[in-house]
């Protein structure tokens, strides 16, 4: 089974490239390298002994679509494709929905000229906004987002089920990730941000690692555990076996299937220092600064209906989170810079 990824040497899609070809699926990856580095590719066949085939381009180009799905016979799409940080969001909107948007639809048209009918999103758990209920369900209200980013992977939400209310014979799968962290555990490969990093975990690492005096934590008087930001961390390679689960249980049914990846539990700012702290072996200097804008107190998934319906469940501690994110970081202090 031949699976296009695209933006599949990206953080996510990397750990998912592995994960597909240890299940037997074979992944074409489509990047355009505008956040990552071609040495991912070395680094999925040191680990697995195969080197998926690569093809270097943008999703926004239709032709190299076409050209893609004429050369390969492929089953089904995962798209990652896509720009990720809120903040640029904000300053760029215009690009932000050009990428995430526009691209999601180019692909679309392809993907129908092609007849190929089945396609795993990679959502947010962004599309669910402030939540009023925690944990938050499938079924929660989704649209009030707050900035571009999120209202771009809203609108795709949008765009593809009304793609599937009119053609419903396509398979669309969009998983809501909660906030994927971790790497995989040989070390190999992992979350590599360009410049200051915008997330927590990628933050905290680059303090053990001596690359930041410490960490800002933004805000301790939420009405949480311990005043800070709570959210659900899942382990990346949770995240990608949920993908696996996806392709293999929903991928071929006809339907649109929605699902959130995150493991049922909120842990604070706090609480991920100190099991960073643990695995680092050093107490990591941090100050409480005030809270950053457009950050919510908390949120964390039902896991239920993933459960049920694609027998998957994250199983990963956070501890394994920030041990395996301190292997990489440890390995790879200047990320894949020091390839
Ligand atoms: P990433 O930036 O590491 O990976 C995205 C990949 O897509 C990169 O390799 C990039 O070069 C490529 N890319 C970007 N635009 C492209 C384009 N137009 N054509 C071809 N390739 C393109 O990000 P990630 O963390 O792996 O995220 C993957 C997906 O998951 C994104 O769509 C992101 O919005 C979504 N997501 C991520 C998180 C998270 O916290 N990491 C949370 C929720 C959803
Ligand atoms: N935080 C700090 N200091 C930092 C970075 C983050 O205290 O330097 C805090 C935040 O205030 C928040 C928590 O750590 O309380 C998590 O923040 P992240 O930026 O790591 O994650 P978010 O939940 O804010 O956002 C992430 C992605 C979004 C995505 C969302 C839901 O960045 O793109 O998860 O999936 F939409």
């Amino acid at each position: 089974m031949k699976v296009l990824v695209t933006g599949g040497i990206g953080y996510i899609g990397s750990h998912t490239c592995i994960a597909m070809i240890e299940a037997g699926i074979e992944p074409i990856i489509l990047d355009n390298l505008s956040n990552s580095k071609l040495a991912v590719l070395d680094r999925i066949e040191t680990l697995t002994s195969i080197r998926p085939v690569f093809y270097q381009g943008d999703v926004r180009d239709q032709d190299k679509l076409d050209l893609i799905f004429s050369e390969h016979e492929i089953s089904s799409v995962i798209h990652f494709a896509g720009l990720k940080s809120v903040g640029e969001s904000v300053a760029k909107p215009l690009e932000y929905f050009d990428n995430n948007v526009n691209g999601s639809l180019v692909l679309a048209r392809s993907m129908r000229k092609a007849g190929v009918k089945s396609i795993v999103f990679s959502s947010s758990a962004t599309v669910y906004g402030d939540p009023k209920v925690v944990p938050i369900s499938e079924n929660s209200p989704t649209g009030a987002t707050t900035n571009p980013y999120g209202r771009s992977k809203y609108i795709v939400e949008q765009c593809f089920s009304d793609l599937f209310a009119a053609e419903p014979l396509w398979s669309i799968t969009l998983l809501r990730y909660f906030n994927p962290v971790g790497a995989h555990p040989s070390g190999l490969i992992g979350e590599d941000p360009q410049g200051m990093p915008n997330n927590l975990m990628p933050f905290i690492a680059q303090v053990a690692v001596g690359r930041r005096d410490f960490l800002a934590v933004f805000g301790d008087d939420y009405d949480t555990v311990d005043g800070t930001g709570v959210r659900d961390y899942i382990h990346v390679m949770d995240v990608a076996a949920g993908h696996i689960a996806a392709l293999k249980i929903v991928g071929e049914k006809a339907g649109l299937h929605i699902y959130n990846l995150g493991t049922g539990q909120g842990r604070s700012v706090l609480e991920m220092l100190d099991a960073f702290s643990l695995a680092c072996g050093k107490t990591l200097p941090y100050q409480i600064l005030p809270r950053r804008a457009g950050d919510i107190a908390q949120c964390w998934a039902s896991t239920e209906k993933a459960q049920q319906e694609l027998d998957w469940h994250a199983t990963r501690t956070l501890n394994e989170m920030a041990a395996d994110t301190w292997n990489w970081q440890s390995k790879n202090p200047q990320g894949y810079s020091d390839c």
